[in-house]
C-alpha cells in the first residue's frame, strides 16, 4: 500500500493555537447540567460542592480552558438574581430552551458555576439575557461578579463565599438573537447590542465581549455595519455550527464518508465569517471568532430524549477533523466551545445514576490536548489513499510546543483501509505515539462498557532522519509526540 508522506514546514508557522480553541459548553437543557454534572451538594454521588466528582475528575484530566454558562437559548430566559444567595431561598422559575420547558430550582448558579469553572481551571464564559433581560440586569450581573467596590452587589458575593472578585473573562450579550434569543433583525439587535455593552464597558472595561453573529452574510454585515463606528465595543463574534450525516448509530457507508465531508465544512465557515468580519472592520481592530456552540447534532437527539445522543468513534473523528480547522485557522478564532459537555449533544462525558463513562469525543480532547498553547505549522500531506469522492484519506495537524518538540495528529478518514504514514521535517531523537480506534466507527462507550473505545500506545518507528514509521488503522485517529 502506497506511503502518505506527512512533511512539516517550519518556515511561517500559521500562528498560535488558543488554549481556548478546545473550550466547552454547559447549559441548563436536559441532563448536561442538572442529573448531569451538576447532582446537588447532597447527593450520595461523590461530589466537590454539588459537581460529581468522577467527572469533575475527568474534565480537569481532559482540560478545559474555557466554560461557556447558562446557555445557549436559556440564557435569554434567566435571570441571574434567582441563583444567588443561599440555595432555600432561591425561587423555582421555568426554564427554557430548545423547547424543553423545565422546572428550574437554581440551586446551580452563579456561584456555583464560577467555584466549577475555578476547580477545573477554566475561564468563565456567561451568556447574558437580551431577550428578556436588561442592559441594567447585565450590568449588575459583571458587576456582582467582577468589581472590587464596596457595594450591595458586591457583597451579596462576598456573602456567597466570594470575598475577591472573580474577574469573569468573557460575556455574551445574547445568544442566536436572531432565532430563539428574540427574533431581532440584525440592525436591532446591533443598536440593542451597542446599548448593552456600552454600559458594561463602563463596568469593568476589562471585560471581553461577545456580540451574537449568525451563518449569514447578511446578519454578519447588517450587524456589524450598524455598530459602526464602535467596534471598539466588541471583542468577539459569536457563531454556531452544528452538523449529522444519516443517524447516530446505524448509518451507512455513505453517511460516514457524508460526516467526514461534514467536518471538513466548518474551516471555511470560520474562513468566510473571518473574512466577513475583516471587511467591514479593517486593520485597526481585531475581533476574534468565538465559535462557542459546534458539534455532531443527530436526527435522533430530540427535546424527546432531552438532545442526548449515541457518541460514536465517528463522532471523536469528525471532532478531531474540526480541530485540524481550527489549528489552520487560529489567527482569526479566539474560542471555541462544543456543545455540550455533558449527556447532551456532542458529549464528552456521559452519566446515568452513579455511572460515568468519556465518550470517543472525550479522547480525542485528550489526545489533542498537548496543541493547546503550542504553535500550529504548516504540513503537507502526499501520496495518501482516497475516500470515494476522490479526496485525501489520511489528514493531519501539527504543532511545536515552547520546548521545541512536536505533536502530529493524524486521522486515516478511510472506513476499511489502514495507511502507512511517514512523518518528515521535524527531525528529533524520540517519539512516542496513543491510538484511537475500533472494529466499527459506530462503536460506543456506556456504563456497561466503559472503555470499548479507548487510547492504545501507538508504534511508531523509524527515526528522524529517515521520518518517523506508523501505521494507521482504519478509522482511527493517531497523536504521536516528537521530541
Ligand atoms: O446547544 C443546544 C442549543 O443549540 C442552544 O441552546 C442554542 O444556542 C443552539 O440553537
Amino acid at each position: 500500500m502506497a506511503e502518505t508522506l506527512v512533511f512539516i514546514h517550519h518556515r511561517n508557522p500559521i500562528g498560535v493555537i488558543s488554549p481556548r480553541l478546545y473550550g466547552q459548553f454547559i447549559e441548563h437543557l436536559g441532563r448536561c447540567c442538572y442529573d448531569g454534572l451538576w447532582v446537588g451538594k447532597n447527593s450520595d454521588i461523590p461530589n466537590n460542592e454539588g459537581w460529581r466528582t468522577d467527572a469533575l475528575v475527568a474534565l480537569e484530566t481532559m482540560g478545559v480552558p474555557v466554560l461557556r454558562w447558562p446557555g445557549g437559548c436559556y440564557a435569554d430566559h434567566y435571570h441571574w438574581r434567582d441563583g444567588i444567595g443561599p440555595a432555600e431561598n432561591r425561587p423555582r422559575r421555568l426554564g427554557m430552551s430548545c423547547g424543553l420547558t423545565v422546572e428550574d430550582d437554581n440551586t446551580l448558579g452563579t456561584p456555583e458555576f464560577l467555584h466549577y469553572a475555578a476547580e477545573l481551571g477554566a475561564d468563565a464564559y456567561l451568556a447574558g439575557n437580551v431577550g428578556t433581560g436588561t442592559p441594567q440586569e447585565l450590568c449588575d450581573w459583571l458587576e456582582y461578579c467582577n468589581s472590587a467596590f464596596d457595594t450591595d452587589l458586591t457583597r451579596m458575593r462576598k456573602a456567597d463565599g466570594a470575598e475577591k472578585p472573580w474577574n469573569v473573562p468573557f460575556w455574551g450579550v445574547g445568544n442566536e438573537n436572531w432565532g430563539c434569543g428574540g427574533n431581532f433583525t440584525p440592525a436591532q439587535y446591533a443598536l440593542e447590542y451597542k446599548r448593552y455593552a456600552t454600559m458594561l464597558r463602563h463596568i469593568d472595561p476589562s471585560a471581553q465581549l461577545v456580540i451574537c453573529g449568525w451563518d449569514t452574510e447578511e446578519w454578519n454585515r447588517t450587524m456589524l455595519e450598524t455598530i459602526r463606528p464602535h467596534f471598539d465595543l466588541v471583542d468577539h463574534v459569536s457563531i454556531h455550527r452544528y452538523w449529522s450525516a444519516g443517524p447516530a448509530l446505524t448509518f451507512n457507508e455513505d453517511d460516514y464518508y457524508n460526516m467526514i465531508k461534514e467536518s471538513d465544512k466548518t474551516e471555511p465557515y470560520v474562513a468566510r465569517t473571518a473574512q466577513i468580519i475583516a471587511g467591514a472592520v479593517g486593520s485597526r481592530h481585531t475581533i476574534g471568532i468565538a465559535l462557542d456552540e459546534w458539534g455532531v447534532w443527530s436526527p435522533e437527539a430530540r427535546h424527546t430524549v432531552n438532545y442526548e445522543e449515541p457518541s460514536t468513534l465517528r463522532d471523536a473523528i469528525s471532532a478531531a477533523i474540526t480541530f485540524e480547522g481550527f489549528h489552520r485557522q487560529c489567527q482569526v478564532m479566539s474560542m471555541a466551545n462544543i456543545a455540550q459537555t455533558a449527556n447532551v449533544l456532542h458529549a464528552c462525558v456521559q452519566t446515568e445514576g452513579k455511572n460515568m463513562w468519556l465518550t470517543p469525543t472525550y479522547h480525542t480532547f485528550a489526545m489533542y490536548r498537548p496543541h493547546q498553547g503550542a504553535t500550529a505549522m504548516h504540513l503537507t500531506v502526499t501520496g495518501s489513499h482516497s475516500l470515494p469522492d476522490g479526496s485525501q484519506g489520511v489528514s493531519a495537524t501539527a504543532s511545536r510546543a515552547a520546548d521545541g518538540s512536536f505533536t502530529v495528529s493524524l486521522v486515516n478518514r478511510h472506513l476499511e483501509n489502514s495507511a502507512p504514514v511517514r512523518l518528515a521535517g521535524c527531525g528529533m531523537q524520540t517519539a512516542e505515539g496513543k491510538v484511537l480506534t475500533a472494529d466499527s466507527p459506530a462503536a460506543v462507550n456506556s456504563a456497561s462498557v466503559p472503555e470499548k473505545v479507548a487510547p492504545a500506545p501507538f508504534e511508531v518507528t523509524g527515526s528522524g532522519e529517515e521520518g518517523w514509521l506508523c501505521t494507521l488503522p482504519p478509522h482511527s485517529i493517531a497523536t504521536i509526540r516528537i521530541a
